[in-house]
C-alpha cells in the first residue's frame, strides 16, 4: 500500500475509505463523516475518549482490545501509551485494510470480525474497549458483545464504552421510539442508544462492576467541537469537501438537524466496567 499526504499535511494511505463503493445517498452516517474527511466518529468526542482512557488507566503493561477501530484515531492515542499488545477488532472490511497500513508496529493486530466474536483467545486483554458501535447493535448483539468482552479480559481487567445515551433516564418509550425511527431513517443505520441507567445495569448483569462514568452533551456536529476535535487544518479540508459536494452536504445537514432536534434527549456517555468473578 502506497503511502501518501493528504491535504492537511497527515500522512494516510491510498487505501479506499469505508463505504468507497456505496452511493452517497444509502451510505451509513459514520461512513458519510468518514467521506466528508471526519476521523473522530464518536458521539461524545476527543475530549469524552480522553477521559475514557483515563479511567481505563491505559499503560505499557496492558494488552488491549478495540472493538470497531474506525478511522484509527483512539487507537493511535492508546498506541502513544506504548502498550504490550493491541488488537483491533473491526468488521467493516475497507476500514480494517485501512488501519492495518495507518497502524504501525509488531504489537499491533487488526482482526477483521465482529466484535461478538472476535476470535481471540479467552482472558487475553486487560483492557477492552469499543467507541459508538453498540449504539447500532439490539440490545441481543449489545448483550453478546459485553458478553464477549468479559471473555476477552482477564480477572481484574477493564471494559470501556463511550455510546450514545437518552436522558433524562425516565425518558418515554414512546420519545425513543421516535428518536430511534428519525435517526435510522436519516443515518441509514439502526440506532438504539440506552439511557445511561441503562447502559450500566448491561454492565452489571454481564459482570463488569462500574467504577467510573462520564457524560457530555452530543454536540459532535456543531462548528466548536468539529474544530476541537479535528483541529484547523482538517477543519478546512471537510469544509471543502462539503462545499464541492452537494449531496455530501445534504445528507450531512440532515444528519445535524436530526441531533438538533433531540439534543435535549440526547447526550453521549463512557462507562468504564472491571470484570469481577461471576456475571449475574
Ligand atoms: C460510528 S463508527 C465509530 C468508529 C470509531 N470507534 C470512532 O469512535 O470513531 C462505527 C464503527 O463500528 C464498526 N462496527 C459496527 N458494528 C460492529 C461489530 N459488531 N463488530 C465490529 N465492528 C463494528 C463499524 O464498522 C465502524 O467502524
Amino acid at each position: 500500500m502506497t503511502k501518501m499526504v493528504d491535504g492537511c499535511g497527515n500522512q494516510c494511505e491510498s487505501a479506499q475509505l469505508p463505504g468507497a463503493g456505496q452511493r452517497l445517498e444509502k451510505m451509513q452516517g459514520h461512513w458519510v463523516l468518514a467521506r466528508a474527511g471526519k476521523r473522530v466518529l464518536r458521539p461524545g468526542g476527543l475530549a469524552l475518549t480522553r477521559r475514557m482512557i483515563d479511567a481505563l488507566s491505559i499503560s505499557s503493561d496492558d494488552r488491549v482490545v478495540e472493538f470497531a477501530p474506525g478511522m484509527g484515531v483512539t487507537a493511535r492515542m492508546v498506541l502513544r501509551r506504548n502498550p504490550v499488545q493491541y488488537w483491533g477488532v473491526e468488521r467493516d472490511a475497507a476500514a480494517a485494510a485501512r488501519l492495518e497500513s495507518l497502524l504501525p508496529g509488531d504489537a499491533t493486530q487488526i482482526v477483521q470480525a465482529q466484535a461478538e466474536h472476535s476470535g481471540l483467545p479467552d482472558a487475553c486483554a486487560s483492557v477492552v474497549y469499543g467507541e459508538a458501535m453498540l449504539s447500532m447493535q439490539t440490545l441481543q448483539q449489545k448483550k453478546r458483545i459485553l458478553s464477549e468482552a468479559r471473555r476477552l479480559l482477564a480477572a481484574g481487567g477493564k471494559y470501556g464504552i463511550h455510546e450514545l445515551c437518552f436522558r433524562p433516564d425516565g425518558i418515554s418509550a414512546a420519545k425513543r421510539r421516535e428518536i430511534e425511527a428519525e435517526m435510522s431513517t436519516e443515518i441509514h443505520v439502526g440506532v438504539q442508544p440506552l439511557c445511561s441507567s441503562e447502559w450500566k445495569q448491561l454492565f452489571e448483569q454481564q459482570g463488569l462492576k462500574v467504577i467510573w462514568c462520564g457524560e457530555a452533551d452530543l454536540d459532535f456536529l456543531e462548528p466548536r467541537r468539529i474544530l476541537q476535535d479535528e483541529g484547523v487544518l482538517r477543519c478546512l479540508k471537510i469544509v471543502c469537501n462539503v462545499l464541492k459536494d452537494p449531496m455530501l452536504r445534504q445528507r450531512i445537514l440532515a444528519i445535524r438537524r436530526i441531533f438538533r432536534k433531540h439534543k435535549e434527549y440526547l447526550g453521549a456517555v463512557s462507562i468504564v466496567g472491571l470484570r469481577v468473578e461471576s456475571a449475574a
